[in-house]
């Protein structure tokens, strides 16, 4: 018989791990402990803006009409560990507050909440980012605090979806890597992997250590990628250079890659700068701080992208942002999302406030979470509006609709026209040609 799964914390990660599997063909039990958050579930809406998880929510969710019924919902550990055969652990690891340390509180409370109701043989899964070593520790106290004992065993199996993709990656993803201490587990595994592992995705066997380094390696290495093309867009800068053909012709060598080398204010969202910085903190532990060094000069190229933003934005209005109105379009993280955690745009749009500017921004998605955060900037409903007499336009989260604006008519609406792109996506051509100036991060001003 399939085996019935349970997935615990239900954010972008395991609310999608929940919706896959049912899709997958199991019966599928998503816990949180967040009431709230399950109600909406249950009712079929998912908490945050990500392409197609509603549609594949609603298709699953028990009592949604010509649903499968496959996926319900709950915010009780008894009724998890009764009806789960296969447990995946999908809570959040933040940073901890005032450290760089991975903040470990949720993963700690789902395993010790979770195994007191672990009665028969269970396999629970940790998702999760986690410091390499976590996941030996874990499975020592999950042998200690379940009924079962020994029989409650531990996989590591991390999870490399990025928000935008988040349906497609997990359904579809380009390697499934599962740390295990036992051959049980790799069976289980590969039996709730068959469909994926059937359309020829890698399915990479390691021990814990291994598989918990995969995850925190595999971003590291993203985001040294970012940090690489906009130390290129400094130099270039200084040197007259243009980043955006460098990035091409680097791109035709197989071995770097087109991916992941647009130059622009830089990485944010709640994965990237927290996991390099718990991985040099984890490493500083375990007394391999060395090794990672070169992190923190990846973390300040970072947000020294962030500030060169706002100092190109002072240089247009004139050295002082003072009276001046900004325009900022884009305040999520990344286009087609709505999560503004640690958002360059927002960080951007921060800068510019607190030194004077008058900001209004724009976001198709992300303005009830912005407004939230940052509650004393402007927002407009459209970007037509939240151009409306600015004195400088900042493109700052590359979404479509940014891209398909008409030049001419946002030239209408502004007092200057000036568009300074912080993601390197927009034509210079076409801007220029309706009369703007058109500046961008490591590339020539004219
Ligand atoms: C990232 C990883 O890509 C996923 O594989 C991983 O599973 C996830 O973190 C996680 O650990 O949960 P995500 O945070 O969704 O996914 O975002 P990315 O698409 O990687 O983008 C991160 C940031 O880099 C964004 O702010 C984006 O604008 C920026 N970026 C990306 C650039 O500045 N330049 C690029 O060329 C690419």
């Amino acid at each position: 018989m399939a085996p019935k799964i349970t997935v615990i914390g239900t954010g972008y990660l395991g609310a999608t791990h929940a919706a896959a599997m049912a899709e997958l063909g199991f019966e599928v039990l998503g816990l949180d402990v967040v009431p709230e958050k399950i109600e909406m579930l249950a009712a079929g809406r998912v908490p945050m803006y990500e392409p197609g998880l509603e549609e594949l929510l609603r298709k699953h969710v028990a009592g949604h009409e010509g649903s499968t019924g496959r996926l319900r919902f709950t915010t009780s550990y008894a009724e998890a560990g009764e009806f789960g055969d296969i447990h995946f652990v999908c809570v959040n690891t933040p940073q901890k507050h005032g450290e760089y340390a991975c903040d470990m509180s949720y993963v700690d409370s789902a395993f010790e909440s979770l195994a007191p109701h672990l009665t028969r043989p269970a396999l629970v899964v940790g998702k999760s980012t986690v410091p390499v070593g976590s996941a030996e520790r874990l499975a020592a106290r999950l042998a200690e605090l379940a009924p079962v004992g020994s029989d409650a065993e531990l996989a590591w199996n991390p999870e490399f979806l990025r928000e935008g993709f988040a349906v497609r990656d997990t359904l579809h993803p380009d390697r499934i890597v599962v740390g295990v201490a036992g051959e049980r587990a790799e069976k289980q595994l590969r039996e709730v992997y068959a469909a994926p592992i059937g359309e020829g995705s890698p399915f990479v066997v390691t021990d814990f250590p291994t598989a918990e380094l995969v995850k925190t390696s595999a971003n590291s290495f993203l985001a040294t990628k970012i940090s690489f093309i906009n130390a290129m867009a400094e130099v270039c800068e200084a040197g007259e250079g243009d980043v955006v053909k460098l990035a091409e012709a680097i791109g035709h060598d197989e071995r770097i890659g087109k991916k992941y080398l647009r130059a622009g204010i830089g990485f944010g969202g709640g994965c990237l700068p927290k996991d390099i910085r718990a991985f040099m903190a984890r490493a500083g532990e375990l007394g391999a701080d060395q090794a990672l060094t070169f992190l923190r000069e990846v973390d300040s190229i970072n947000m020294r992208s962030r500030a060169r933003m706002v100092e190109l934005a002072r240089e247009a209005v004139g050295d002082s942002f003072l009276g001046k109105r900004v325009a900022v379009l884009g305040a999520a993280f990344k286009p087609d999302s709505d999560d503004v955690r640690d958002s360059p745009a927002l960080n951007v749009a921060g800068q510019i406030h607190l030194q004077g500017g008058q900001v209004t921004i724009y976001d198709p998605k992300g303005m009830e979470n912005a407004r939230r955060l940052f509650p004393t900037l402007g927002y407009a409903p459209t970007a037509l509006d939240a151009a409306r007499g600015a004195d400088v336009v900042l493109h700052l989260t590359e979404w479509q609709e940014f891209r398909e604006l008409d030049p001419a008519a946002l030239g209408e609406v502004v007092a200057q026209r000036r568009m300074l792109d912080g993601r390197n996506a927009l034509d210079p051509e076409r801007w220029r040609e309706a009369g703007w100036t058109y500046r961008a991060l490591g590339r020539p001003r004219a």
